[in-house]
């Protein structure tokens, strides 16, 4: 298919056959909050919008479909509607998503909707003031829910997303289920990946949190279904909660992602240390960089080390 002057939207696929049109693009690396598992630490100036959605553009010719936006935190950038409203006019790009902590969200959201913003997945790891406050460092969990709400409220896709930790795991899950009850979304309970500071603090298995919830819900055997991300999902009285267990579970043989860090670097994996810095050839034209993507997709990683090896890069970073 003939997309513009004379350039062919092309296909990304990797050696072990898995296509790529998902980008994860992490817009900067700060952050409003600072998560104990988390702790940013911005020092690099982020990619500045006209060059990013040149970047973006590239890749929407090399086949990626679907962008996420993530951070750091994303609402931080003062240009965030504009990032989405330019990424938008690209035809190929059906789907705009945003990840966040929520808590710029609620100010933002009818524009960022207006933009072109079609999902959305906040991060939420408690909802009790004095545990979100212990998690976060950060005060004022209402405001992070009153978005949630806006956001249902306005059409959005939303789901919830929860990093669970072993001193606090049997609260946050009691906590986030009601929360996901009340308001009709999905939850996610993400195990925690060794990176960076979160290697000093103890996460869990969702081998422990599944009969947990069987217990607690009484139900005698709870069923996956598998969602299309990385995520598998059991319904329980009419909630979806999905578990993100890189660790226990390995997703990898159906990655689709690639990542765009805000420093310009391309990281072919979550594990995998970047490939190439696209700011360091800017001066190329698109059928060069795009033919040197076309190259390195080669070298994905089939699955991740995270089980054997820690990496030392933040999450804040890296852009989840
Ligand atoms: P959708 O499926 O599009 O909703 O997005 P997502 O679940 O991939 O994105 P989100 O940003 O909400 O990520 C949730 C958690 O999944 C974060 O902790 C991410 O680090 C983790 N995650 C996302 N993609 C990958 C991946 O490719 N590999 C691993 N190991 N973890 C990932
Ligand atoms: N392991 C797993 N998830 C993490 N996140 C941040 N750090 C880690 C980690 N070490 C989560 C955030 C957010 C998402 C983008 O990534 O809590 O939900
Ligand atoms: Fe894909 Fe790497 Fe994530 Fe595995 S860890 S799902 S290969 S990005």
């Amino acid at each position: 298919m003939v997309v513009k002057a004379g350039l062919m939207r092309e296909q990304m696929i990797d050696n072990f056959n898995r296509t790529i049109d998902y980008l994860r693009v992490s817009l900067t690396e700060n952050c409003n909050f600072n998560c104990i598992y988390c702790k940013p630490y911005p020092i690099h100036k982020p990619l500045d919008r006209v060059v990013l959605i040149r970047f973006i553009n590239i890749f929407a010719n090399l086949g990626i479909k679907k962008i996420r936006f993530s951070g750091g935190e994303p609402l931080v950038r003062k240009d965030i509607v504009q990032i989405i409203k330019e990424t938008k006019k690209i035809n190929s790009i059906t789907s705009i998503s945003i990840t966040t902590n929520g808590y710029l969200l609620g100010e933002k959201i009818v524009d960022l909707v207006n933009a072109g913003l079609t999902s959305v997945n906040i991060s939420i790891d408690a909802t009790s003031e004095e545990l979100f406050q212990a998690i976060t460092n950060h005060k004022r969990v209402d405001v992070v829910i009153d978005s949630i709400k806006k956001a249902i409220d306005l059409g959005l896709e939303v789901k919830l997303n929860a990093v669970l930790l072993k001193k606090y795991w049997i609260q946050q899950v009691d906590q986030l289920y009601q929360l996901a009850k009340e308001n009709g979304v999905p939850l996610r309970f993400i195990e925690l990946m060794p990176i960076g500071i979160a290697t000093k603090i103890e996460g869990l298995s969702s081998d422990l949190v599944i009969p947990y919830l069987e217990k607690k819900y009484k139900k005698a055997e709870l069923s996956f279904i598998k969602g299309n991300g990385p995520a598998r999902y059991l319904n329980i009285d009419g909630v979806d909660l999905g578990f993100i267990d890189a660790l226990s579970h390995n997703f990898c043989s159906s990655c689709n992602r690639l990542r765009l860090l805000s420093t310009g670097e391309v990281k072919l994996c979550l594990y995998q240390e970047p490939s190439l810095n696209l700011r360091k050839i800017m001066k190329l034209n698109d059928a060069e960089i795009s033919a040197l993507l076309k190259i390195i997709i080669k070298d994905k990683n089939e699955h991740h080390n995270l089980n054997d090896k820690a990496m030392e890069l933040s999450m804040a970073s890296i852009g989840g």
